[in-house]
């Protein structure tokens, strides 16, 4: 039916039939993107305080300079959990520090966590977590040869992007991970991963399929970008070309000779 088709009645009825119908499918979708633990929800005026007014956690003497004492990843996990520098203006979230193989060669690098995660304690266990589970299979790898951690330790409120300056709060910790990991490569899930870790703004289009060096102390690596799996909930028609950047990821892998061997722990 045409515009001119349409008396002023029904077009109304119409349009109004509509706009019920579009905001139970944003909704069903903001439901869904919760239930996910999904970082992707269209940016709202979030505010910054929360429900008591309070403003952001105050730094108490910050432990962020014991950082450098860490030895191990425990010692690090054990100091995170005290540390009020990683948390966002959510009240009651719990440590989301990372998971996986200590010894690594390969570390992926998410947002940060969702409703799924917080819960949980463990990246990527929601719908995009699945989907890693699920890409990393098809490249013949468990989740158990890589480790995979966040940018954010913490959940940030109603799923939003995190700021710049919660980004840049939490960044020590994952450099100081990446340290005493040691890998020889890392794979940036989305475009704040990416930008945040390699300090640049640069689009994620122009990131993917190649490496970038990344100094971390006194450790180098490389650093490799492809689509965030949440992003690939959204938009299918990103799977063909994260499938083409993940298989780069497996040639470059098994070139490095990372251990442990995915051809025969596959
Ligand atoms: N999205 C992320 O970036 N990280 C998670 O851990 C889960 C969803
Ligand atoms: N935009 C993002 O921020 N991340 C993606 O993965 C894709 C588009």
């Amino acid at each position: 039916m045409t515009m001119s088709e349409n008396n002023g009645n029904t077009f109304e009825e119409h349009s109004s039939d509509l706009t019920s119908q579009l905001d139970r499918s944003i909704d069903i979708l903001r439901q869904e993107l919760e239930e996910f633990g999904d970082i992707y929800l269209p940016k709202q005026s979030v505010s910054t305080s929360n429900s008591q007014g309070n403003q952001q956690p105050s730094s108490s003497p910050s432990p962020m300079n014991t950082i450098d004492t860490c030895k191990t990843l425990d010692e690090l996990e054990a100091l995170a959990e005290t540390m009020d520098d990683l948390k966002t203006d959510l009240e009651g979230t719990r440590l989301v520090f990372g998971d996986g193989n200590p010894n690594a060669d390969l570390v992926i690098v998410g947002e940060a966590p969702g409703a799924n995660e917080d819960k949980e304690g463990i990246p990527f266990v929601g719908r995009a977590g699945k989907l890693l589970t699920d890409i990393l299979s098809a490249i013949h790898m468990d989740r158990s040869v890589v480790y995979i951690a966040n940018i954010l330790k913490h959940r940030p409120p109603e799923n939003r992007n995190p700021s710049e300056e919660e980004r840049q709060r939490s960044l020590p910790l994952l450099h100081k991970q990446l340290e005493l990991i040691q890998p020889k490569m890392v794979l940036c899930l989305g475009k704040v991963s990416a930008n945040t870790l390699l300090g640049n703004s640069t689009a994620l289009g122009e990131l993917r399929g190649e490496a970038h060096p990344l100094h971390v102390g006194t450790h180098q690596t490389e650093c490799w970008v492809t689509y965030h799996p949440a992003a690939l909930l959204r938009n299918p028609n990103w799977k063909r070309p994260t499938w083409e950047d993940v298989q780069l990821v497996q040639k470059r892998y098994l070139e490095l000779q990372c251990q442990p061997d995915i051809l025969q722990s596959s």
